[in-house]
């Protein structure tokens, strides 16, 4: 096994989720739909959803299968949408959400499909970002942490699949 290091722990993550989501109530009203992309940020979803939800937003919540990393620890560079698109995304708010922003591509390049399916505005959230590591420049609406160029697993982020259930994030060596 890897070792990993933990990086944020259980209780630095809810209070960063509940500070995202004062800051997202701040900025949007009415009716949105989360997308969250699959299968990374699954975890940071669900607890966003429920901080929203004391936040006062009432937001539906859909997810897309996106992949650029395989089972390495670098990123394919091309990114991979599998299975359906989510329906009912024309003319409406979107909260596009994943757990990691790194290259940018994979924001990218969703942010471009969803507005080509209709959106009428899509904000972006990432739990964390790699600034050092962009290549895409692309608008992160919200971010959580910033993190250094180390390859993080936990709290829904897997390396070949794996330490997904892990309730804090940690590095791998
Ligand atoms: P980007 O398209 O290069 O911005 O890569 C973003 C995607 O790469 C995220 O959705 C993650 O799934 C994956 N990723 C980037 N960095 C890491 C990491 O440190 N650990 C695990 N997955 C990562
Ligand atoms: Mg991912």
């Amino acid at each position: 096994m890897d070792t990993v290091k933990p990086l944020f722990d259980d209780k630095q993550i809810t209070a960063r989720v509940d500070q995202l989501a004062n800051s997202i109530a701040t900025i949007i009203s009415g009716d949105f739909i989360i997308v969250g992309l699959l299968k990374g940020s699954f975890m940071f979803v669900a607890d966003l959803a429920r901080a929203l939800s004391r936040h006062g937003l009432t937001p539906q919540i859909e997810f897309m299968q996106v992949s650029s990393y395989g089972n390495s620890k670098e990123s394919s560079g091309e990114v991979r949408i599998s299975g359906e698109t989510p329906a009912s995304i024309a003319g409406n708010q979107v909260l596009l959400i994943d757990d990691i922003v790194d290259t940018g591509r994979t924001l990218h390049r969703t942010s471009k499909l969803l507005l080509d399916l209709g959106a009428q505005q899509v904000w972006t959230c990432c739990l964390l970002e790699k600034p050092s590591r962009r290549e895409i420049d692309c608008t992160v609406d919200f971010i959580g942490f910033e993190v250094e160029d180390v390859f993080v697993v936990g709290y829904g982020i897997d390396y070949a699949e794996n330490y997904r259930y892990l309730p804090y994030i940690g590095v791998v060596d």
